[in-house]
């Protein structure tokens, strides 16, 4: 049997955005891979292997090269500070790293600043100067300076509706964020001819959608 590429794919809402850009690239994936509780997709034909993971645990399997490849959101990316090469910017799930609260937000000494993305958050303020104590939270992060428990969030911002309809307000922005795809260091090389192929049909479906 011929040796598959293994492809770590993340769940949510992410999935839709995968699915249009393979089919673009020619290579349709497999119709159970968002709606079933299914972990491991088989997709022999296509000579490749989907894992099924949580968002943020992608870099980590890539890292360890249970997946020979995955795809990343850039916050995961920034978050995890995973050891895996960053192949493409595949310019989906395009969003932004933010400051967020009040609109009547005023500078306090230590202030706290929740977010699913500590480190991120960290990194962001140290390189400012600035001493704040962050809190880590697990997701509907804009609760938080609305009940009190921070002054302000470090999160990321779409559409912009869950800030508005929190009546929150975008105060700096940190970075851009799209999917990346990133692969394992010993994959790169040892199974170089699959994972060129598969980031050259990606580029031309990226292209051509520009
Ligand atoms: C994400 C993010 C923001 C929201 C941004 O949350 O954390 O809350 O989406 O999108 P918008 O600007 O289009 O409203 P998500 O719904 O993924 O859930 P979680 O934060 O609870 O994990
Ligand atoms: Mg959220």
């Amino acid at each position: 049997m011929q040796d598959l590429l293994k492809v770590a794919i993340p769940k949510g809402r992410i999935v839709k955005h995968i699915h249009r850009l393979f089919q673009e690239a020619g290579m349709p994936l497999p119709e159970d891979l968002d709606d079933s509780r299914k972990f491991i997709i088989p997709a022999h034909e296509m000579g490749m292997e989907f894992i099924v993971a949580k968002p943020a645990d992608v870099p980590t399997y890539v890292e360890y090269g249970v997946a020979d490849i995955g795809i990343a959101g850039k916050d995961v990316m920034m978050e995890e500070n995973r050891n895996v090469y960053e192949l493409l910017d595949l310019g989906i799930a395009r969003c932004r790293f933010s400051v967020i609260g009040l609109p009547d937000w005023k500078p306090v000494l230590n202030p706290r600043v929740a977010s699913k993305f500590p480190n991120v958050a960290s990194q962001y303020f140290r390189e400012k100067g600035q001493q704040v104590e962050v809190i880590k939270l697990n997701g509907n992060v804009e609760l938080a300076p609305l009940i009190g428990l921070a002054d302000r969030i470090v999160d990321l911002v779409e559409t912009g509706n869950t800030i508005r309809e929190n009546g929150l307000v975008e105060l700096e922005k940190i970075a851009d964020i799209t999917s990346r795809l990133v692969a394992n260091r010993v994959s790169y090389r040892m199974k170089n001819g699959a994972v060129q192929q598969l980031c050259d049909r990606l580029q031309s479906a990226i292209n051509a959608a520009a």
